[in-house]
């Protein structure tokens, strides 16, 4: 029966069509840089290639770069990008590139990627003390590469409490915007859950924008209408290719720094190559050259702590020696709670990830996602977004959630019928969370993940609006926009209710009047809309420009800096920095001369 259904003609033709596009696509990048690189650009090479050597044409007359910017992801990319039209750029990048990834490269490879728990994945796994599995990019375009692909800027207060400026912001969005951001095919399924939205009063309706405002919208999207993904890896098509380096399974251990003077100041870093040899580069002399962590939510402030910039008693603890003491690295880490319902289909759905979003007055966003699993014995069959391989298990309490549960589900889901592994799940993303942990190193490996926890709900006021959230999910659920999709004939219904634990999946909330229970439905099924921060705030770990405070020629450019999760979703805004930053870095040292 299972080996029937599999021989399902649709997904095949899907999966045939997006095989062919693909490889089409492989050529295309052959052709282009026939006789350049093997890596999408002339300038990415693998980190075994690096020499410090002054003779190397990319480095100034002292052997050494104007910025070296840690961490190709998706602040990482834009800003070396952005520094290149005017200084000598090193950017390092743990992981390989996306662009020949099939698992990166595809929507409905969604969760390939992060169920992928090899070395060689674009996603690390980690777990946060919490229990909530949760996933960190490892690969060049960094989140941009792994991450559902909704783009959506930051409401204006959020730029404003910042304080950046706002028309260069308003400048750098479009910026990113006209090179890898597209306006979506509506999916049936979404434009149900925008009536649906409508009808319970999350209103007006705003059309398609890309701007923060009360009420329903559609907004952009980084996968084109083939399903393939851009990242913003491909925003270094924007850099001066003499100008930048950009080396790949680059993984940097710590800053180092030059500690003569009154204060430190960095001086360069050390890397492991792909075979694990060390390797050091250089800042050049001149006082205005820097290294610039963007290595994203958990790497930055774990590599401050490696470099030496951290509480003092921890960093000793590991024989870290203390460059300066500052007790906030790590500090104020955030993780936006996500809670989930999954609406059971009549029928196979197309498959889409985020389109379409409800921003409410009661401080939560609702967003929605569809699909079906393809086949019945493999990883083809899940649940997307909140499949259990990814670690998304939401039926177990966050504490049970291990490894070995995991593979037990995976085993088990074989003997669950179709129907489960079609429908949509209503997401409820809870906006700036008032509960928030830290970041805290286990060893002085930077290629292990470092301890973190975000204590989701342990401010009563989060857990009182993820109730409200849930209520309102639950409205849209019902809605007549989605009976034609959700209408069961009885025997199935019952059966999908009976099995909804074993499948992993939260139907609606049977005492929907009990508050206690809906709090505790929300701890429990509590998963994560992967939207982690902080660790490095404004004004505790670097000053207003972003300059690591106690030390000079260090700057933190990445999520890391965020005290709150700026829109409904983050990467727009975090893609908008990494330019924004670029462009205030160059004007400041070249004033009118900056030729961006
Ligand atoms: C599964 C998932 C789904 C998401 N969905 C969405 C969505 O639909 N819309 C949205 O707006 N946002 C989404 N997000 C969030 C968004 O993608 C992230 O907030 C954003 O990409 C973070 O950017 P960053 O630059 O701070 O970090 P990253 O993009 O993670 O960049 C950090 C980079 O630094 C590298 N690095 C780390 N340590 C080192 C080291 N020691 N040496 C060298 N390199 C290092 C990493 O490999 C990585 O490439 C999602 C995220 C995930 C994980
Ligand atoms: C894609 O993901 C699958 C399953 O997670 C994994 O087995 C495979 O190795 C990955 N492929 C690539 C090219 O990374
Ligand atoms: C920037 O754009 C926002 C939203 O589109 C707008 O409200 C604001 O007035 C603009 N600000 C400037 C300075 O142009
Ligand atoms: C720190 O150094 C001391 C003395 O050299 C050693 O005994 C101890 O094991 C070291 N601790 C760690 C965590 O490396
Ligand atoms: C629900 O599960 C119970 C226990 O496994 C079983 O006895 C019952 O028949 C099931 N009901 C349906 C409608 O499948
Ligand atoms: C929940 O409360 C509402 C309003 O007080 C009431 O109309 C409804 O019947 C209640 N539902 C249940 C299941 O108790």
């Amino acid at each position: 029966m299972a080996k029937l259904r599999s021989l399902n003609l649709v997904p095949l033709q899907i999966t045939l069509y997006s095989l062919c596009l693909f490889l089409l696509f492989c050529i295309c990048l052959c052709k282009e840089n026939a006789g350049h690189s093997a890596y999408g650009y002339p300038f990415i090479r693998k980190a075994s290639t690096f020499s410090s050597s002054p003779s190397s044409s990319l480095s100034g007359v002292d052997g050494g770069y104007d910025y070296i910017v840690v961490g190709g992801g998706t602040a990482g990319c834009p800003l070396a990008a952005t520094l290149s039209r005017n200084f000598r750029v090193l950017l390092l990048e743990r992981g390989g590139v996306p662009f020949t990834n099939v698992n990166v490269s595809f929507l409905g490879n969604f969760h390939l990627t992060l169920a992928d728990t090899s070395k060689e994945s674009a996603s690390q796994f980690f777990a946060s003390t919490d229990g909530v599995l949760n996933s960190r990019a490892r690969v060049l375009g960094g989140g941009s590469c792994i991450n559902a692909g909704f783009y959506t800027r930051a409401n204006p207060e959020f730029i404003r409490k910042v304080g950046w400026d706002e028309q260069l912001v308003n400048e750098s969005y479009p910026w990113v915007e006209q090179q890898i951001v597209q306006r979506p095919d509506f999916a049936p399924w979404q434009r149900a859950f925008r009536d649906s939205l409508l009808d319970i009063g999350v209103s007006p309706y705003n059309g398609f924008t890309y701007d923060h405002i009360y009420g329903t919208k559609f907004g952009g999207t980084i996968f084109d209408r083939f399903g393939r993904r851009h990242t913003a890896a491909e925003l270094l098509a924007s850099a001066n290719p003499h100008m930048l380096t950009v080396l790949i399974y680059a993984t940097v251990e710590k800053v180092v720094f030059d500690t003569s003077g009154k204060r430190p100041k960095a001086a360069g870093v050390v890397f492991k190559d792909e075979n694990g040899n060390r390797h050091h580069a250089f800042l050049s002399r001149n006082v205005q050259s820097e290294v610039i962590m963007s290595s994203g939510a958990i790497g930055s402030p774990q590599l401050l702590l490696l470099s030496g910039i951290g509480p003092k008693p921890d960093l000793e603890k590991l024989n870290i020696s203390v460059v300066f003491d500052n007790e906030n690295v790590g500090k104020g880490m955030a993780d936006n709670p996500m809670n989930t319902i999954f609406m059971p289909t009549n029928r196979p759905i197309k498959q889409s990830l985020i389109q379409t979003v409800g921003i409410t007055k009661l401080g939560v966003y609702l967003e929605s996602s569809s699909g079906f699993g393809q086949s019945m014995d493999s990883i083809r069959c899940h649940h997307g977004i909140a499949s259990a391989e990814i670690g998304q298990l939401s039926t177990i309490p966050p504490k049970q959630r291990t490894p070995e549960a995991i593979q037990a589900y995976a085993r088990n889901k074989r003997n669950l019928p179709y129907e489960v592994f079609q429908g949509g799940f209503i997401l409820e993303k809870l906006a700036n969370p008032l509960s928030s942990g830290d970041l805290k190193l286990v060893n002085t490996n930077p290629e292990d993940n470092p301890s973190v926890t975000f204590n989701y709900f342990s401010n009563p006021h989060d857990l009182r609006r993820c109730v409200a959230g849930i209520r309102l999910a639950v409205r849209v659920a019902r809605s007549k926009h989605f009976a034609g999709f959700t209408r069961l004939d009885r025997p199935t219904s019952e059966k999908l209710l009976n099995i909804s634990v074993r499948a992993n999946v939260n139907l609606i909330p049977k005492h929907m009047n009990d508050t206690a229970s809906l709090e505790q439905f929300c701890r429990d099924t509590v998963i994560t809309i992967w939207h982690y921060h902080g660790g490095c705030h404004v004004g505790k770990v670097v000053d207003g420009k972003n300059r690591v405070m106690g030390v000079d020629r260090l700057r933190v450019v990445d999520g890391s800096t965020f005290s709150a999760s700026p829109g409904t979703n983050p990467q727009a805004t975090v893609m908008m920095m990494g330019r924004y930053m670029g462009v205030k870095i160059l004007r400041e040292r070249l004033g009118k001369d900056a030729g961006v």
